[in-house]
């Protein structure tokens, strides 16, 4: 219970459900308890050298501390086209196919509120990262939500969901609007191959739905593994736009500093809307950030090898320890399935115990969803000194139930 009055539209957004386990982390580390967390998906890596530098230099330049460009400016809009260009041969316009954002975080969010209006629905997956939930219910409108299926090859999950994609949209009345899409996927880890973009880009251009794709994970691809873009597909841009992030391939998330790619008029709607709202991200931070797409590639393989290399250790490590798990191919992290024996307590019961028992802390899947229940989600973003302790306490901590 709020001490406060909820005004109508906050009303909608329930309290966070990692709140809970939050707090007990809290009060834990307040005890002096070392808690090693996987909670949070919050890059723990630095941007590389020269990146910052150019950060630094940039803001000793007086004219950089002015109000910056809401759609980010010129050069920046150029490179992250160019880099698109070289890393999936698609071609896209600085001025009408691309904007930048305040992460995609405030990109998805104001990108529903441009494109939503109470009364239109919007269809999201399930277990999903909240805000594709969150947004269009921000933005007014309603959402209908799609079961992502958590087990299965590649190809008979996404089988299975184009299906439940058809099935939930001929459902909706009023036809649904907006269909969101994350692959590689928070929290679930799952993949596409191209093919799955072509058939949906298909069907959304038959019905009128409008796809917005959220790449957040792009960069992060494990074994030969790389995640296609949206874009790919031929007339993808008819209908579809895709969020593009720094956030993790290039470690930095708290430079805020994302892209919307694609389609002219959801971008020219995202930009009419976004004047009014903000004076886009501090300069310097813009500039910095042409220097890191225009950089080699290896920058940012350096880093999804440094996650790479956090999963095996997990992985390996839970497996070890009698917690059946499988790495996945891309993101930051490991999406769990309970262990048997802890089922029945539900996710956020089992993450409290874990924190408590193990001073482990991770995500109760509850937190995406109602499809997330029964699993936990681990981000890798302790080293591995503090991975390989987290097996150990893990370890110890499942020993205790073993009949
Ligand atoms: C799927 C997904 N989208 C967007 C974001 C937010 O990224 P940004 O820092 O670009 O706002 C995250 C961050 O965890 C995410 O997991």
């Amino acid at each position: 219970m709020s001490k406060y009055e909820e005004f109508p539209r906050i009303k909608r957004l329930p309290q966070y459900v990692f709140a809970v386990v939050n707090e007990l982390k809290a009060k834990l580390r307040r005890e002096g308890e070392d808690i090693i967390d996987f909670g949070m998906g919050n890059p723990d890596l630095k941007p590389a050298q020269h990146i910052i530098d150019k950060l630094c230099e940039s803001a000793q330049k007086p004219h950089t501390h002015r109000y910056s460009m809401s759609q980010g400016i010129p050069r920046l809009r150029k490179a992250i086209c160019d880099f698109y260009e070289r890393r999936y041969g698609v071609k896209l316009d600085p001025e009408e196919e691309a904007i930048m954002t305040i992460g995609s975080k405030e990109g998805i969010s104001h990108l529903m509120v441009a494109m939503l209006s109470p009364g239109d629905i919007a269809l999201v997956p399930s277990p999903r990262y909240p805000i594709h939930y969150y947004a269009p219910v921000i933005a007014g409108a309603s959402v209908l939500t799609v079961p992502l299926p958590l087990e299965g090859s590649v190809s008979e999950r996404q089988e299975k969901f184009l299906k439940s994609i058809y099935e939930t949209y001929e459902d909706s009345y009023p036809k649904a609007k907006v269909l969101i899409l994350n692959f590689p996927n928070n929290p679930t880890t799952m993949i596409v191959e191209k093919e799955f973009f072509k058939e949906i880009v298909d069907f959304a251009k038959k019905k009128g739905l409008w796809i917005v794709h959220d790449f957040a994970y792009a960069d992060l691809c494990y074994d030969g593994y790389k995640a296609p873009s949206i874009l790919e597909i031929e007339g993808a841009k008819d209908i579809a736009v895709e969020l593009y992030s720094m956030t993790k391939g290039f470690s930095m998330a708290g430079w805020r500093v994302g892209f919307v790619l694609g389609n002219p008029t959801i971008i020219y709607n995202l930009k009419r809307l976004k004047s009014y709202l903000d004076y886009g991200t501090f300069t310097p931070i813009q500039v910095a950030s042409v220097i890191a797409l225009d950089s080699d590639y290896s920058i940012v393989e350096e880093a999804r090898d440094i996650y790479n290399k956090r999963l095996e250790l997990l992985v390996n490590g839970l497996n070890r320890a009698g917690w059946q798990v499988e790495k996945p191919k891309a993101t930051m992290f490991l999406w769990a399935k309970i262990p048997e024996k802890f089922q029945k307590l539900g996710s956020v019961e089992f993450s409290m115990k874990l924190l408590r028992e193990a001073h482990v802390a991770v995500a109760p899947g509850a937190g995406f969803g109602e499809h997330g229940e029964g699993y936990v989600r681990f981000a890798v973003v302790e080293n591995e000194k503090r991975i390989r302790q987290a097996v150990r306490n893990i370890k110890k901590f499942l020993r205790q139930y073993n009949d």
